[in-house]
């Protein structure tokens, strides 16, 4: 079997492209320009490098952004006083905080704190919620940007046994119910792995599709895995290597060489997943903008 490779990458660039054209649209019709902005905490190097992608993509569609830079040793209290103005501030259309934050700041608290309609990550529990009930809502970029590269290379998921490894409240658990959905693009029988799940390889080797969320690198290995099968990699650990000029490369939850001769189709890191959280991001600032969801 020789896999298809799924290029994130390519489908990124078109959803950006036609956000671009809809952005050049709306400014012709008199509307104010489309605004993120985003709250970096400390000097995380992989955060670093996630929000200056996410600003680039900004200028690249046409939207205004600001990146509003706090100390590590920022009060959880300064914190939410910055949430708040970004709240209030008329000119912001959805706003979001890189993640994570220092240990002395409760991470729940600064989500609660976003206003739901500017929390265009969809982190906010009102949002989790409202995807849960089918309501309209922001849905977190990078489960919706993996629901969106499955419609774009249409892969069936109706009746396919889908297994996600991770829980995480960022990607395991929504990618879980949004494919467990009674949607065009859910209607899988989904198996929610974890690190307490016993035999994990007999749920793998059943999985028509694995989501890998759980963040350790080439986790996934060939004998865990049936032929035929879609392999989504969530993963983005940061490794040191002598291979790049910034001294790291990014290494996916996949033993790519040898799972992927087993694929169907298979994501690759870089270039899968990750540019379309990006762009799920964006087009979610599009809808604030327009205010599509929330009227
Ligand atoms: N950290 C890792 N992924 C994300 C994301 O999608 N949004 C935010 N705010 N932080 C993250």
């Amino acid at each position: 079997m020789s896999a298809q490779l799924i290029d994130g990458k390519k489908i990124s660039l078109e959803i950006q492209e036609e956000i671009a054209h809809e952005v050049k649209t709306m400014l012709g019709a008199g509307m104010k320009q489309p605004h993120l902005a985003a709250v970096l905490v400390g000097n995380d190097g992989g955060s670093e490098t996630y929000v200056a992608s996410k600003i680039k993509t900004c200028e690249r569609v046409g939207f205004k952004s600001s990146l509003i830079r706090l100390p590590e040793t920022v009060s959880e209290e300064e914190l939410l006083k910055t949430v708040h103005a970004l709240n209030n501030d008329k000119d912001v259309d959805g706003f979001i905080v890189q993640l994570p934050l220092p240990k002395h700041i409760a991470e729940h608290k600064i989500i609660e704190a976003i206003d739901p309609k500017k929390d265009v990550d969809g982190f906010h529990p009102i949002n989790v919620g409202r995807m849960v009930l089918d309501l309209p809502c922001y849905v977190s970029a990078t489960p919706y940007g993996i629901v969106e590269l499955l419609r774009k290379y249409k892969i069936e998921t109706s009746g396919k046994n889908c297994v996600v490894i991770g829980r995480s409240h960022i990607v395991g658990s929504p990618m879980s119910i949004l494919l467990a959905k009674n949607t065009a693009l859910g209607n899988c029988t989904v198996t929610l792995c974890h690190s307490r799940t016993k035999d994990l390889t007999s749920h793998t080797l059943k999985a028509d599709i694995i989501i890998c969320a759980l963040g350790q690198p080439e986790f996934l290995k060939a004998d865990m895995v049936k032929d035929g099968v879609v392999v989504i990699d969530v993963g983005t650990t940061r490794v040191k290597s002598t291979e790049t000029k910034s001294g790291f490369k990014l290494k996916g939850d996949v033993k790519f060489d040898e799972v992927a001769p087993k694929c169907s189709y298979i994501t690759p890191v870089p270039g899968g997943v990750g540019p379309m959280t990006i762009a799920s991001l964006i087009k979610n600032t599009l809808l604030a903008a327009k205010k599509e969801i929330y009227k």
